[in-house]
């Protein structure tokens, strides 16, 4: 079958790029959406389980630093998009690790830059290469109502915003140079359904169902912005198709929450759906000693997005946590296959079989 559009997903088995690839799967049936990812503990092929047999659908193990292997699969598949989250992507890990960060997030995203660019060797028309990028690269504000907007100075405070922020220069730097179509997006947290259980919400959920404690970084007092990740991904089609070369777009839905304050919104959440008593479980938060250089405050000002592209979240908050909530505890069997690493050993022995 010839495909209208042959899109490269990098990072497809991780908590976002598994919504973005069932959302571009499913909607658009011509196109061929060709997975690739490492599958490091963060991967997941089972986030795909309802897609994995779908006729434009590709899967592919490899690891983005593997520039060889990236060339030869944007020449396999005749890649004319590329929509790339692959990354390390979490905060306390890079703190103990920031090689693995700087690999990965900086020498990756120049493999897969490098590789755009001697595929599609100055025919740019039809082409794009989209980066998708963190607010934490902003760094931190202070409790004073301001926003991040597109033209915030970088300030990235931890080892992967400082990664991340490093690839997006790198992206904008081969807009400039070579001409490459890139876009570039910012997006604030993301909550929702496939989280890997070392953030807070879903390992949250999972210990108060468990009555495990709740631990808590410093007094609780940070600020996250919190966005429903299928929101997200609709943002992402939104630009894949309509946003402009070279630019950058921020995304977010306006939903700031003081951690402890968002913590309690999950216990009480998370008890009445257990058939708890509502608040039975606050006495599970702990107060722990804070993450090493931890940001204060984030929060998107994604005007931008909205006036020209018309992008809305669809979900208020308390619905999306809502859902989040009663979908973490009706997926026992998929948080404990993670919890317990068995589906790495599961896919790793798939893969080597066929
Ligand atoms: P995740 O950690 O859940 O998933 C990352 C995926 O990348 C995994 O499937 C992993 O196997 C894969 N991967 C890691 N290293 C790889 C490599 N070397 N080669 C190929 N694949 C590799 O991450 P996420 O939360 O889904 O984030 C996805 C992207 O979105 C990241 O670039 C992140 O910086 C960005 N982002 C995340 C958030 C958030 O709140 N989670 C917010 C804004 C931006
Ligand atoms: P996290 O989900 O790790 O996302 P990020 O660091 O990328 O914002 O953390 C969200 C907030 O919750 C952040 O301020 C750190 C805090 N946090 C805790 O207080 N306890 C925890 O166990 C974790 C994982 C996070």
């Amino acid at each position: 079958m010839e495909f209208k559009r042959n899109i490269l997903v990098t990072g497809g088995a991780g908590f976002i790029g598994s919504h973005v690839v069932r959302l571009f799967v499913n909607k658009y049936p011509d196109y061929r959406i060709v997975n690739l990812d490492k599958l490091t503990y963060a991967g997941n092929l089972a986030n795909l389980k309802d897609i994995e047999n779908a006729p434009n659908y590709v899967f592919v193990k490899a690891d983005i630093c593997d520039f060889e292997t990236v060339c030869q699969v944007f020449k396999d598949y005749a890649i004319d998009g590329v929509i790339h989250l692959a990354a390390e992507s979490h905060v306390d890990r890079s703190i103990k690790d920031p090689f693995t960060f700087a690999k990965t997030n900086v020498i990756g995203t120049l493999s897969l830059l490098q590789a755009a660019r001697l595929a599609w060797d100055g025919q740019w028309e039809g082409k794009r290469f989209y980066h998708i990028s963190t607010d934490e690269v902003y760094g931190a504000l202070k409790m004073d109502g301001s926003f991040f907007t597109e033209t915030t100075r970088y300030q990235p405070h931890s080892p992967y915003s400082a990664a991340k922020a490093s690839s997006d220069h790198f992206v904008r730097a081969f807009h400039d140079t070579y001409g490459l179509p890139t876009v570039v997006t910012n997006c604030s947290n993301n909550y929702g359904p496939y989280q890997f259980p070392e953030k807070l919400i879903p390992l949250f959920i999972n210990n108060i169902r468990h009555r495990k404690p709740l631990p808590v970084y410093g007094k609780g007092e940070n600020i996250r912005d919190w966005l429903y990740v299928v929101d997200h991904a609709r943002a992402i089609d939104l630009i894949f198709h309509e946003g402009k070369d070279g630019e950058t777009y921020n995304i977010g839905g306006f939903n700031e929450w003081k951690n402890i304050d968002l913590v309690k919104v999950l216990i009480r959440t998370t008890d009445r759906l257990l058939g708890r008593a509502e608040g039975e479980d606050l006495d599970l938060i702990t107060f722990v000693t804070d993450r090493a250089g931890h940001d204060l405050r984030y929060a998107i000002d994604s005007t931008k997005l909205k006036t020209e592209l018309g992008w809305e979240p669809s979900l208020q908050f308390e619905e999306g946590i809502e859902k989040t909530v009663r979908w973490y505890l009706e997926h026992q069997d998929w948080m404990d296959n993670v919890t317990s690493g068995d589906y790495q050993r599961y896919y790793e022995d798939m893969y080597k079989n066929r």
